[in-house]
C-alpha cells in the first residue's frame, strides 16, 4: 500500500466518524519555543489549554502534519530508524470523546480488513503500553478490545506521560505496537525491546497542564485542563514500513529512489540496509536530508547562519559532502530534489507549484558551498597534518570557527571531518568564537519589543469576549471598557499618568499584524483621554490597546469612544497598499523566485524581504521602481475578497509561509491579477491613493534573502525633493549643471588620485634621504651595523616597509639591521619594522625574531621572515627602550 493510500484511509476513517478534516500546518509557526512543528497536535495548542475555541462543529478533527525533529541529526543515517522528517497522522478531541472513544477509533482503522477502509494488521501482532496506574486504559484494551492481559504492558512517566518537553497541555498515554517478528529482536513486547516491536501510534489522554521542569519525567502538574481531550499520533512511514513489508523507512516508496539515484550519480553500492557500513550511512543521510531539506524549503526556509536557516544549510551541506565521499565529482542536488520531489507531489501537491525555486534554492546552496568545500578540505587537512606532526589530537576552536566563518562549514561538519581523522576539537575555543560574533550582531538588535509576558490574565476574554473589529469601514466607534490590564495583573481602574492596557468589546483600531504596525489613537469619554500608543492581539482574538491617560481617569464598565489617528491610518494604508505593489512589481521583474519572506510597513515607510540569491542591479531596482509607480498612476481598483483558502489560491494569490490561514482568508486585489494577496491589512481603495512610491535601496539581509525599502505618499515626496536639492546644491558647489555632476565628480577623483600618488612620491624621495643620513650615522652592535630609528609621525607601515629596504641595501655587505618606526597619529598606534640584509641573517639575525622582543615593549605583536617583519603596538614611548633591547640582543650575538 502506497504511503498516499494509508493518508487517505487515515483521514476517510476520522471524517466517517465526524471529525472535520484540517489541512497541515505548515512547519514553521509562530511558536518562539518551536524551531519547526515537531507534533500534530502542536497546531491546536490553544484549544488544547482552552485559549480558544475549536472551531470545529463536532469538537473533533483529523489532520496529517509534516513534521521535523532536528535534534539529533548526527544519529541520522548510522541506524535505519531516526528521520528528521516524518509525518503524523492524528485524531484529535477537545472535551469530546476521551479514553474509549480513542482507543476504539485506532483498534479499528489498524485491524479493519483493507476492503472496508482498514489497514488490516494482524491482531495477534499488536501490544500496547498504558501508563502505570492507568488500570482504566489498560480495561478498555483488555475488555472491550480483546487485547489479551500479557500483551499489555505498563511503563512510568518517561515512557507513557506525554508532554512537549515545555510548559503546556499534557497527560498520560497508551501506545500502540507492532511486532515484526523473531528476526527483528527478543521476545517480551516492547518493555524488552523496541526495535522489534515498533511503536506506531501513540494516544494522549490529554487532560493536565505542565508546568516548568526538566525532560520527560521531571516537571510540576498544574492541574486540568478545562476539558478531557484527546491527542493521538500515527507515525505514517511506520506504518508504510509494515503495509509495504520493507525492512525500514529508507526502503519505503518515499526515500528508496532517493538512494536509488544517488547510486547512480556517484558510482557507489548500498550494500546492506542494515548495515552500519560508512558508505550506507551516506545514503542514508543523502535521502533523509534531501527529503527534509525539499519540505523546509517547501515552506519557505532560506539557508542562512541562524535558526531555522541553519538547521537547512546543515543538511544541505551534508547531503553534498557525502555525495562526494561517495564519490560524486559534480553537482548532484539538482538530481536529488528533482526525485524526492517526484516523491512526496502526490501527497503534497503544493510541491508541483513550487518546483523551480526548491530546485533554485538548493541548487544555489550547492554553487556556493562547492565553492568553498575544496578550500576548506585543504585547509582542515593541513591543520590535521601539522597536528598529528606535533602529536596534538585536538583542532583549536579558533580554526573550527575559521572554517565555519570563512569556508560556510558547519561546526558538525568540522566534528565530523575530525571523527574520520581521529581528532577532537576544542568546542570550548570555538563556542566562545561564536558567541563574540554573535554578541557583536546582536549588539543593534537588543530592544527586542515585547518581553515574556504571562497571557493567563487575558485568557476569560480571548474565551467569552473577543474583540469585535470594525476597523475595516470606521475610523471610530463607542465601545465598552471589559477589561483594564496594568503591570500584568486585571485591574479596575486607571488614572492619570499611568500605563494601562485596555480591552474593548469593539475597536476600529488596527492591531499591528500581517508586517503593518498598529494604529495610534485615542479613546476618550467627557473629560478622559488615553493615548493609544500601540495595539496588539492575544490569541488573535482580543485586542489590547497599550495606552496613557493623558487626561482623567477610566474604569471597567465605563463607556467610551476609541477614534483612530486619520492622518496614521491614512499613511499606514498607503504604506500598506505599496508594499503589495512592490511584491507584484518584483516578481514581474525578478521572476516567482522572490517569495517573501517578511515586510514591515508603516505610515510613509515600508520594507519588504524576499528569498533571492544574487544583489539587485541598479537597473533592476529602477525597473521595479517603475512598475510600482505604474500601477499606482494606472489607478486601479483594490477590491477585498471573501473567499475560501483554495479559491484564492487558485486564483495566483500569495500567501505568506508560516502563517495558519482558517478555511475563509482575505484576499487583497490590487488591479486584478496584477496584485492578489491574503492580507488582513488595511488598503487604499484606489491605486493612485498611494501616491508617489520610492525605493531606496536594497541590502543583503542574511544568505538568500534581500530587503527592499522605500518610502510611499508625501514621504516619498519629501525625500525625492529632498536628493534633488542635494544633487542641485552640489552641482552649484561644482558650478556645473546637475545632469555633468557624475561625470565631473569621477574627473575631481581622478585628478585627487593623482595628486595623492605624487605626493606619497614626494614622500618617499624625502623618507629616503632621511634614510640616507641615518645609515651614515649607523652604530655598531657586535659584529652588526645598526640603524635604529623612530621616524616623523604619519608613515604608513607600507612606506616603512620600502623606506627599511632601501636603507638595508645601503648598509652594504657588512652584515646589518635596520629598525624603523613611525606613530600613526589618527590611531595612535606605532607600526615598526625590522630588515636584516643577507650578511646579517647569514651571522644569526631574524628579523621575526627581533620584531617580537620590541612587541614585548610597545604592547604589541608581529611577525615575518628572517630578512624582513613588521610589527605594530599600542605603546609608542616603549619603542626606545625596545630599540635599546634589540640592540643589546645582536650584540650579544
Ligand atoms: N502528541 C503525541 C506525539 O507527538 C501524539 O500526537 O507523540
Amino acid at each position: 500500500m502506497q504511503t498516499h493510500e494509508i493518508r487517505e484511509r487515515f483521514t476517510n476513517h476520522f471524517v466517517k466518524a465526524g471529525h472535520t478534516p484540517v489541512p497541515s500546518a505548515s512547519l514553521i509557526l509562530d511558536d518562539p519555543n518551536l524551531l519547526f512543528v515537531n507534533a500534530g497536535m502542536v497546531p491546536f495548542k490553544p484549544y488544547f489549554l482552552g485559549q480558544q475555541t475549536p472551531p470545529f462543529p463536532s469538537g473533533t478533527a483529523t489532520s496529517i502534519q509534516k513534521c521535523v525533529r532536528t535534534l539529533d541529526i548526527d544519529e541520522v543515517g548510522i541506524t535505519t530508524r531516526h528521520n528528521t522528517f516524518f509525518q503524523m497522522a492524528g485524531n484529535f478531541s477537545f472535551g469530546q470523546y476521551f479514553k474509549e472513544g480513542a482507543i476504539t477509533h485506532a483498534w479499528t482503522l489498524l485491524t479493519g480488513p483493507v476492503a472496508e477502509g482498514g489497514f488490516g494488521l494482524d491482531r495477534e501482532r499488536l501490544w500496547v503500553t498504558v501508563y502505570e496506574n492507568d488500570d482504566e486504559a489498560a480495561d478498555i484494551w483488555h475488555e472491550k478490545m480483546g487485547v489479551p492481559r500479557e500483551r499489555i504492558q505498563r511503563l512510568g512517566m518517561a515512557d507513557n506521560y506525554w508532554s512537549m518537553g515545555v510548559p503546556g497541555p499534557c497527560g498520560p498515554c497508551s501506545e500502540i505496537y507492532y511486532d515484526r517478528g523473531p528476526e527483528y529482536g527478543r521476545e517480551g513486547g516492547p518493555v524488552a525491546d523496541d526495535n522489534r516491536y515498533m511503536e506506531i501510534w501513540n494516544l494522549v489522554f490529554m487532560e493536565k497542564e505542565r508546568g516548568e521542569g526538566i525532560g520527560k519525567d521531571d516537571f510540576e502538574i498544574l492541574g486540568d485542563l478545562p476539558k478531557k481531550n484527546i491527542d493521538t499520533g500515527l507515525g505514517v512511514e511506520r506504518v508504510a514500513c509494515i503495509l509495504q513489508g520493507v525492512d525500514n523507512v529508507y526502503e519505503t516508496d518515499l526515500l528508496r529512489p532517493v538512494i536509488d539515484v544517488a547510486e547512480t550519480v556517484t558510482g557507489s553500492t548500498y550494500e546492506d540496509p542494515a548495515a552500519d557500513r560508512a558508505d550506507d550511512i551516506r545514503f542514508r543521510v543523502i535521502a533523509d536530508h534531501s527529503r527534509t531539506a525539499m519540505m523546509l524549503i517547501l515552506d519557505g526556509v532560506s539557508p542562512s547562519n541562524e535558526g531555522r536557516g541553519y538547521i537547512l544549510r546543515r543538511l544541505l551541506r551534508r547531503i553534498i559532502r557525502s555525495a562526494r565521499l561517495l564519490g560524486a565529482t559534480g553537482a548532484t542536488m539538482e538530481k536529488f530534489m528533482t526525485t524526492i520531489m517526484d516523491t512526496m507531489e502526490p501527497s503534497f501537491p503544493e510541491i508541483a507549484r513550487n518546483r523551480e525555486r526548491i530546485l533554485h534554492v538548493a541548487v544555489g546552496e550547492e554553487d556556493t558551498f562547492l565553492r568553498t568545500l575544496a578550500s576548506g578540505t585543504r585547509l582542515f587537512e593541513q591543520t590535521a597534518e601539522s597536528l598529528k606532526g606535533k602529536g596534538a589530537a585536538t583542532v583549536p576552536g579558533a580554526r573550527a570557527f575559521e572554517l565555519h566563518d570563512t569556508y560556510g562549514f558547519p561546526i558538525d561538519l568540522t566534528l565530523e571531518m575530525a571523527h574520520e581523522a581521529g581528532l577532537e576539537v576544542d568546542m570550548d575555543g570555538f563556542e566562545a568564537a561564536m558567541a563574540e560574533q554573535k554578541a557583536r550582531a546582536k549588539a543593534d538588535n537588543r530592544a527586542k519589543k515585547h518581553g515574556h509576558t504571562d497571557l493567563s490574565v487575558y485568557r476569560e476574554f480571548v474565551d467569552s469576549h473577543p474583540t469585535v473589529f470594525h476597523g475595516y469601514e470606521d475610523l471610530t466607534g463607542s465601545a465598552k471598557v471589559l477589561g483594564l490590564v496594568s503591570g500584568g495583573k486585571l485591574v479596575n481602574e486607571a488614572h492619570e499618568g499611568d500605563e494601562v492596557e485596555v480591552i474593548l468589546d469593539a475597536t476600529p483600531m488596527y492591531a499591528e499584524s500581517g508586517g503593518q504596525m498598529a494604529d495610534r489613537g485615542t479613546i476618550s469619554a467627557g473629560a478622559t483621554t488615553l493615548d493609544v500608543n500601540d495595539v496588539q492581539k492575544v490569541g488573535k482574538k482580543v485586542w489590547l490597546h497599550k495606552s496613557t491617560v493623558a487626561a482623567g481617569g477610566l474604569a471597567v464598565g465605563d463607556e467610551v469612544t476609541a477614534e483612530v489617528d486619520a492622518a496614521w491610518r491614512h499613511g499606514a494604508r498607503q504604506a500598506h497598499s505599496a508594499t503589495h505593489l512592490i511584491h507584484a512589481a518584483l516578481r514581474e521583474i525578478l521572476g516567482p523566485d522572490a517569495v517573501q519572506a517578511g515586510s514591515l510597513n508603516r505610515p510613509g515607510y515600508l520594507r519588504f524581504d524576499f528569498a533571492y540569491t544574487h544583489q539587485l542591479s541598479p537597473d533592476q531596482l529602477q525597473q521595479i521602481e517603475l512598475v510600482t509607480n505604474r500601477a499606482v498612476d494606472a489607478d486601479y481598483e483594490v477590491n477585498t475578497i471573501e473567499t475560501t483558502l483554495d479559491n484564492a489560491l487558485d486564483m495566483g494569490a500569495m500567501a505568506l509561509f508560516g502563517e495558519a490561514y482558517g478555511d475563509n482568508v482575505r484576499m487583497v486585489e490590487i488591479g486584478g491579477p496584477f496584485s492578489r494577496e491574503l492580507c488582513g491589512g488595511t488598503h487604499v481603495s484606489h491605486s493612485s491613493q498611494i501616491g508617489p512610491v520610492s525605493v531606496l535601496g536594497e541590502s543583503s539581509v542574511g544568505s538568500g534573502a534581500r530587503r527592499i525599502e522605500a518610502y510611499s505618499g508625501l514621504d516619498a515626496f519629501r525625500f525625492m525633493s529632498k536628493e534633488t536639492a542635494l544633487v542641485s546644491g552640489v552641482a552649484a558647489e561644482l558650478k556645473a549643471q546637475s545632469a555633468d555632476v557624475p561625470d565631473r565628480v569621477r574627473a575631481l577623483a581622478e585628478r585627487l588620485k593623482a595628486a595623492e600618488k605624487r605626493v606619497a612620491e614626494l614622500k618617499a624621495q624625502q623618507l629616503t634621504a632621511q634614510t640616507a643620513d641615518l645609515v651614515a650615522d649607523a652604530a655598531q652592535a657586535g659584529t652588526f651595523r645598526f640603524v635604529g630609528a623612530r621616524l616623523d609621525d604619519g608613515v604608513t607601515g607600507k612606506e616603512l616597509r620600502t623606506v627599511a629596504g632601501a636603507a638595508r641595501d645601503r648598509l652594504g655587505s657588512e652584515p646589518g639591521v635596520v629598525v624603523f618606526a613611525s606613530k600613526d597619529p589618527e590611531k595612535g598606534s606605532m607600526p615598526f619594522i625590522v630588515a636584516a640584509n643577507p650578511a646579517a641573517v647569514e651571522a644569526g639575525a631574524k628579523a621575526g625574531d627581533l620584531v617580537k622582543l620590541i612587541g614585548g615593549y610597545v604592547d604589541g605583536r608581529g611577525g615575518g621572515k628572517a630578512d624582513m617583519a613588521q610589527g605594530s603596538g599600542g605603546k609608542p614611548e616603549g619603542f626606545d627602550a625596545g630599540l635599546k633591547a634589540a640592540r643589546e640582543e645582536l650584540a650579544g650575538r
